[in-house]
C-alpha cells in the first residue's frame, strides 16, 4: 500500500490541469498535488497514476512520491469556486496525492538538455505503459533542482479501458514521434537492456499492491481486485519483453516529415548535444 495521510487544508486549484487537481496540505505536514476520484477522468486515471508512477520509481526514474490522501469534503467549505466545491463533495474518502515539488518549472526543450540515455529511459518507459500524454505540446515533465521529473500518468495504460482487447492492443507499436524527448536522440535499445530485466513478477506485484482495492472493485469481467491486478501484470510483463522493437520515433524522411515543429526538431540538441539550463542566446 501507499503511505496514507489526510488532507487538512485545500490551498488552491491547479487550473492548468484538465482534471482540476488541487494543492493541499496534509496531516503529515506535506504539501501535495491532489487528484480526485470525483474528477471527470474517473478512478481509472488514478489507477494509472499509481501503477505507472510506482513502476517508474522502482525502475529508478524520477517521479514525486505518491500517497493515499484521505479527504473530508468539509475542508472545502470555504472554497468559493462552485466547480471545486462539487469536486470535493464527490471525492470523499481515498484520493491520490503526489508530493508537490516547490519551485519546479515545466520542461522547456529549448532551455533544458536531456542526454540520449535519459531520453531513452523515459521513452522506453512511456512505451511500456502506453503513455500518450508526454508530447512536446504537453510534456508532463518538470525540472526541479536541475533534474527531470515525470508527472501525470493518468492517460497511460489506455488498454485498461477495454480489457477484452487489452492483450492485442498492448502488442501494437508505440508512436513516439510526438514525444517531448524524441528530439534528443533517445537510446531506446540501451534503455530496454537496462530496464526490462527490472520489470520482474515481484516488482509488478509490489507496484500493483499499491493500488487501493476500492479502485479495482467491480471491474466488469473480473471476480475481484486480485484478478484485475493479475491482468495488469500480464500485459505489462509482455510489453516489457519486446516493446522496444515497436517504438516508432518518427525520424523525418523525405516523404514523411516529423510532426514536431521546426524550431524544435532543428535545434542543435536534436542530436543529443547537452544544453545547459538557460537559453544560450538569451532570447526566447
Ligand atoms: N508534483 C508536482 N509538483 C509541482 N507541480 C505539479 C506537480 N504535479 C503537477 N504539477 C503542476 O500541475 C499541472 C497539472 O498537473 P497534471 O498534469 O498532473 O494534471 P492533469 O489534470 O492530469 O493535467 P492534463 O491536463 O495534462 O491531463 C502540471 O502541468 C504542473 O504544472
Ligand atoms: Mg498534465
Amino acid at each position: 500500500m501507499l503511505r496514507e495521510t489526510f488532507a487538512t487544508r485545500y490551498v488552491t486549484p491547479l487550473r492548468e490541469g484538465g482534471s482540476l487537481p488541487g494543492i493541499v496540505e496534509a496531516e503529515d505536514l506535506g504539501t501535495y498535488v491532489m487528484k480526485f476520484t470525483g474528477a471527470g477522468q474517473g478512478r481509472k486515471s488514478l489507477v494509472a497514476e499509481v501503477i505507472c508512477g510506482g513502476l517508474a520509481r522502482r525502475l529508478g526514474l524520477r517521479v514525486p512520491e505518491l500517497v493515499c490522501l484521505e479527504l473530508d469534503p468539509v475542508i472545502g467549505l470555504s472554497e468559493p469556486d462552485q466547480e471545486v466545491q462539487q469536486l470535493l463533495k464527490s471525492s470523499a474518502g481515498v484520493n491520490l496525492g503526489m508530493d508537490f515539488l516547490p519551485g519546479s518549472i515545466g520542461f522547456d526543450p529549448l532551455a533544458f538538455g536531456v542526454d540520449a540515455a535519459e531520453a531513452g529511459r523515459v521513452v522506453w518507459f512511456d512505451a511500456l505503459v502506453n503513455n500518450v500524454d508526454r508530447s512536446w505540446r504537453n510534456p508532463n515533465l518538470l525540472v526541479w533542482h536541475g533534474d527531470l521529473w515525470l508527472i501525470d500518468h493518468g492517460a497511460a495504460l489506455i488498454w485498461h479501458h477495454n480489457w477484452p482487447t487489452a492483450a492485442a492492443s498492448a502488442a501494437r507499436p508505440y508512436d513516439a514521434s510526438d514525444h517531448a524527448l524524441a528530439p534528443f536522440g533517445p537510446d531506446v535499445a540501451a534503455a530496454a537492456a537496462e530496464l526490462a530485466p527490472l520489470v520482474t513478477e515481484e516488482t509488478l506485484a509490489d507496484t500493483l499492491a499499491d493500488v487501493p482495492d476500492a479502485w479495482l472493485a467491480d471491474e466488469p469481467g473480473f471476480a475481484g481486485p486480485g484478478e484485475v491486478r493479475a491482468a495488469y501484470a500480464e500485459v505489462l510483463a509482455a510489453r516489457a519483453a519486446s516493446v522496444h522493437e515497436r517504438v516508432v520515433l518518427g525520424e523525418p524522411t523525405p516523404d514523411r516529415g516529423s510532426r514536431a515543429p521546426g524550431w524544435l526538431t532543428s535545434w542543435p540538441h536534436r542530436r543529443g548535444d547537452a544544453v545547459a539550463s538557460g537559453r544560450k542566446d538569451g532570447t526566447r
